[in-house]
């Protein structure tokens, strides 16, 4: 899926490549889907965003994409016969939009093998804890209860089982002694708007790519340290 910004035509010019095609997939506020749009704002950026949709007809994303002046398209799966039907309807936009990446973001229905297969290194999520640990809901209530030390979030390519997949990449958080659902989740989502335009960087320019059950990276670079959570002195 890399590709090169430019190339040299052969009578000496800079030429510019295609851009990844995306589309970004949500059901609610679209925080995520913002910092894709404002990173694809930027011409050097190598992706762009061919089309916005939602399983819902509410969802405030929409309306971000709207704003931005992209396709913003509503499938709302409560007017579909079957589960086949609406991903057939999604399948065909998909297409139609001659999408390369799908961007599962904050996209809050569970979708069939058979779609899944088709997009197979094709679609990413973002999932708000350091998985596998806590998939499902309630990630960051889950994590506090259970009296851990960090949080975090994880970006992977999608694959038929729930919150599986090939690890893109991860941001651990703290969990501070006084957090609660709601600050722990508003501390990771910070990092999700860190990692999602980066992912697709890294996508885009070819440095990931999948390798049995993991990816594999080309040229990039990997914290010297870890963290200890307390603090403490020696
Ligand atoms: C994000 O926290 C994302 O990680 C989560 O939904 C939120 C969407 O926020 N996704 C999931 O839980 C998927 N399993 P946003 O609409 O503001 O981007």
């Amino acid at each position: 899926m890399g590709r090169d910004q430019r190339l040299v035509s052969p009578d000496g010019h800079s030429v510019k490549m295609s851009k990844l095609k995306l589309a970004v997939l949500i059901s609610g506020s679209g925080t995520n889907l913002q910092v894709l749009i404002d990173a694809c704002a930027d011409p050097d950026y190598p992706a762009e965003i061919k089309v916005v949709i939602s399983n819902r007809p509410d969802a405030y994303g929409l309306e971000r994409a709207r704003m931005a002046g992209l396709e913003a398209v509503c499938l709302d799966h409560t007017t579909f016969d079957s589960k086949e039907e609406f991903e057939t309807a999604l399948h065909d936009c998909l297409k139609e939009q001659q999408v390369e990446l799908v961007c599962l973001a904050g996209f809050m229905r569970l979708l069939t093998s058979p779609f899944v297969n088709r997009w197979k290194d094709r679609m990413i999520n973002m999932h708000p804890s350091l998985l596998p640990a806590y998939k499902g809901l309630h990630t960051h209530a889950r994590a506090i209860e259970d009296g851990v030390r960090f949080g975090g979030c994880t970006i992977h390519f999608v694959r038929p089982e729930m919150d599986d997949g090939p690890i893109i990449m991860q941001a651990a958080v703290p969990i501070k002694p006084d957090d609660t659902e709601e600050t722990l989740a508003a501390s990771v989502l910070a990092y999700e708007h860190a990692l999602y335009p980066a992912a697709v960087r890294l996508i885009a320019e070819g440095k990931v790519r999948v390798s049995g059950r993991k990816c594999v990276f080309k040229d990039v670079n990997v914290p010297k340290t870890g963290l200890i959570s307390p603090v403490t002195t020696p």
